[in-house]
């Protein structure tokens, strides 16, 4: 039996306060490279991470509102302090549905040796209900280290990822990771996976790295099978995958940091919400 094709070509929508979203849209386009796409970046309010949960909540309905107007087929939350404090608030507001972003501390669990990982995200995400209960689920036979780092996504959203800053503020956020012998660290906040290398330098061990960008993907793809809303097309096209970028601070910075973290040009319009 040959597979079935379907021609839906309604945009997948993904947002975040900022370019950290980039890390999840990466591996969506990796995975469903014919889907089109909506990204929106909230940069009128980044940082999220300070935000209350009734902020949070007003902020995102209005982008999934934006993108449900779009005629998205399905919304990904791609942030994690978003995901952590208000998905639920979403689920019951937005008509479509909508994939979540939380710190992969499940595989993480299972892959620790030493019995001891870290957690490294938002100071929100560090206190919110949504992590408290993963780690209760998942990591109860495990030492958790769980970390709130401030001002880490203010730096990636410049683009210098190379700036002195970062390696401090990482050195202060990793030490009681590196001294408690973490074997596994989780970047529980989307823009931390563009800072690998840095977060590398300062564990200063093999402790292995996780987020769940890819898992997010697969899950998206799933539901978008079972949905009946997967596009599938016999064509071998090598066309470039759709991506329509908006955001609410300045667009010419969003396109040049955005390009320069995915390696690819970038030009996105400013949305008002
Ligand atoms: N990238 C987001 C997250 O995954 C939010 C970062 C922020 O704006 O504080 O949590």
């Amino acid at each position: 039996m040959g597979t079935t094709l379907n021609t839906d070509k309604r945009p997948i929508g993904i947002f975040d306060s900022g370019v950290g979203g980039l890390s999840v849209l990466k591996e969506l386009v990796k995975l469903m490279p014919k889907e089109n796409y909506i990204f929106v970046a909230d940069q009128t309010n980044v940082p999220y991470g300070e935000k209350s949960k009734k902020e949070l909540g007003r902020l995102t309905l209005k982008i999934c509102d934006f993108l449900v107007s779009k005629n998205s087929k399905i919304i990904v939350v791609a942030c994690n302090t978003a995901t952590c404090n208000v998905i639920d608030i979403l689920r019951a507001k937005v008509k479509i549905p909508l994939v979540g972003t939380v710190p992969a501390v499940k595989p993480a669990a299972i892959s620790s040796r030493s019995g001891v990982i870290g957690i490294l995200s938002t100071p929100s995400t560090s206190k919110s209900r949504g992590l408290k209960k993963l780690i209760e689920t998942h990591a109860n036979n495990t030492k958790v280290i769980n970390i709130g780092c401030s001002d880490l996504e203010d730096t990636v959203e410049t683009g210098n990822l190379s700036s002195p800053k970062i390696t401090q503020l990482l050195s202060k956020y990793t030490e009681s990771m590196r001294i408690a012998g973490a074997d596994v660290v989780v970047l529980g906040c989307t823009h931390y996976p563009f800072l690998k290398p840095q977060i590398k330098r300062v564990l200063r061990s093999n402790a292995k790295l996780v987020d769940s960008g890819r898992a997010i993907a697969k899950h998206t793809k799933n539901l978008l099978q079972q949905m009946g809303a997967l596009f599938v097309s016999r064509a071998k096209t090598t066309s470039r995958t759709c991506v329509d970028f908006y955001t609410t601070g300045n667009p010419s910075h969003f396109s040049r940091v955005a390009s320069s973290l995915l390696k690819s040009p970038v030009r996105a319009k400013r949305i008002s919400l």
